[in-house]
């Protein structure tokens, strides 16, 4: 059998040990793997890793040293051409005109969408790996690059945290996730940020006005808030106007991360996570499956239909939140 394996959308660190795990498991179960570079797009342009010595067949040495390198040596893209039918039939196209039997897609939901898409021009199989910062996919406990990016996002917290104490100042400071609050809970909690703004629940400035006084005639003197970009309420430079509009009595500062949790060492555990994953991928074309993706739910390995990964909001755990709260005094 023949497997094309690529990354697509907003790369994640611990994609590289995830195609590694693909490379080495497929290798050893006696299939061929082709690499496609820059995701849906590589696969519309035959852009194949190897082409240009003209061997596109990746072998076990193809990916000695992956596992701890951030990004994607595969490289990655958000495809226009792929969104539009005539693309996802060139696409079909390709894969039999390079006798690709089965794909293995390492990404998100937009990724996902794209495999469904595919699948009405293509009878090939097709099982995912998740592969985003976000952790916004069903079927999965954790998605690779979360554990990362978390850990990215915290360390900066806590650079942060230094300077505001210095100042005795507010510092609102936005995180990634798209629409979901997970890494911004996350980085809250770890980085003993006094509270978090996230789309899961409502953002109520008169209500975080009143705590910031509460803290205030505590004395404390720096606060830190995480805020996730998708909040409702808007993003850190939006709630910080609406903040001193209505009488927050911290000076404060906004601070932006942005790309920069995307990159990175992978963290031990999306090493682990990604690598596991990707072999479950493997083994899932082994057994027939497709239209799958592939999770890890309580320590268990999961098959999950992909229009049910992305079928709804993933909610965070009202443990953690509950955690939130008791710990931000
Ligand atoms: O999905 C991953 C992610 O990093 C989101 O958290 C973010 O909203 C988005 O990608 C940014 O995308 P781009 O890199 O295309 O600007």
């Amino acid at each position: 059998m023949r497997i094309g394996v690529f990354c697509s959308g907003g790369d994640a660190p611990g994609m590289n040990p995830c195609v590694r795990a693909v490379v080495r498991a497929a290798g050893q179960a006696g299939h061929e793997v082709v690499g496609i570079r820059r995701g849906w797009q590589g696969l519309l342009d035959e852009d194949f890793f190897g082409k240009e010595h003209g061997q596109t067949v990746m072998n076990l040495r193809s990916v000695s040293g992956w596992g701890r390198y951030g990004g994607t040596f595969l490289h990655s893209s958000r495809s226009d051409e792929f969104r539009t039918v005539a693309g996802q039939q060139k696409a079909a196209e390709n894969l039999r005109r390079n006798q690709i039997d089965a794909l293995i897609p390492i990404g998100g939901d937009g990724t996902f969408h794209g495999a469904v898409d595919l699948a009405n021009h293509w009878d090939g199989q097709i099982i995912g790996c998740p592969g985003t910062i976000d952790n916004d996919l069903l079927g999965t406990d954790f998605t690779i690059g979360f554990a990362t990016a978390v850990r990215t996002a915290v360390e900066a917290v806590d650079k942060v945290h230094d300077t505001a104490a210095s100042h005795e100042r507010m510092f609102l400071i936005e995180v990634m996730g798209r629409h979901s609050g997970y890494i911004a809970v996350y980085t809250a909690l770890a980085a003993s940020a006094e509270t978090a703004c996230i789309p899961e629940t409502p953002t109520d400035i008169g209500e975080i006005v009143a705590h910031l006084h509460t803290l205030k005639a505590r004395g404390k003197t720096s606060v830190m808030m995480i805020v996730a970009e998708g909040d409702e309420g808007g993003d850190a430079a939006i709630i910080n106007r609406k903040l001193i509009d209505a009488g927050c009595p911290y000076a404060t500062r906004v601070l932006v991360l942005g790309h920069l949790q995307r990159g990175g060492s992978p963290a031990p555990f999306d090493r682990i996570l990604a690598s596991q994953l990707g072999i479950w991928a493997v083994d899932g074309i082994g057994q027939n499956l497709t239209g799958v993706m592939a999770g890890c739910v309580n320590g268990e390995r999961t098959y999950t239909p992909f229009p049910e990964t992305f079928a709804h909001h993933k909610p965070i755990p009202a443990m953690m939140l509950k955690l939130l709260d008791t710990l931000a005094m």
